[in-house]
């Protein structure tokens, strides 16, 4: 899709059943906001196996992939669409390594997580992952293409 680059690239994010269990989602969107990107979309659901094969499709040999599907599917979860300028790669950095254990101090990984297989949240790790996830957990109208106000209302 065009118009998905610079400043309008997006990057799916979730976060996962362990990181709503322990309260960590507004932690979660407060650095997404503060670090400056913009919030395009977000629901709070509990996905169907279905919904989840398909997401980690890529990943079916993986001797975790029913693991990680059942795990996904077993909780509710906060699915989140956000923008800016080279998001995809930023929100991979802010996430930390997969492996919690590998994650520096400062990322959301490295301060929250321990196990690699409860590791609080997840994000494309390509734009084209990145397009393919946005569009197969949201549909076109539950995406907000937002502009900035400068309303007086704004404090
Ligand atoms: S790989 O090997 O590079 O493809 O793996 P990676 O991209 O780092 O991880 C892909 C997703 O699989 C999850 N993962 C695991 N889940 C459960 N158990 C184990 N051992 C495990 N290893 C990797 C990992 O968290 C990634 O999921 P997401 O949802 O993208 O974070």
């Amino acid at each position: 899709k065009t118009g998905w680059t610079g400043i309008n690239e997006r990057t799916f994010i979730a976060v996962k059943p362990d990181g709503v269990q322990r309260r960590l989602v507004g932690e979660i969107i407060r650095r997404f906001e503060r670090k400056g990107f913009k919030l395009v979309g977000m629901k709070f659901l509990q996905a169907s196996e279905e919904q989840l094969r398909q997401h980690y499709w890529e990943l079916r040999e993986r001797p975790f992939y029913k693991g990680l599907v059942k795990y996904m599917s077993s909780g509710p979860i906060v699915v989140m669409a956000w923008q800016g300028l080279d998001v995809v790669k930023t929100a991979r950095k802010m996430l930390g390594e997969t492996n919690p254990a590998d994650s520096l101090p400062g990322t959301i990984r490295g301060d929250y997580g321990v196990e690699v297989s409860r590791n609080v949240i997840h994000g494309s790790d390509s734009v084209e992952n990145a397009q393919r996830e946005i569009s197969l957990w949201f549909k076109e109208h539950e995406l907000i293409c937002w502009e900035e106000s400068n309303e007086l209302w704004i404090y």
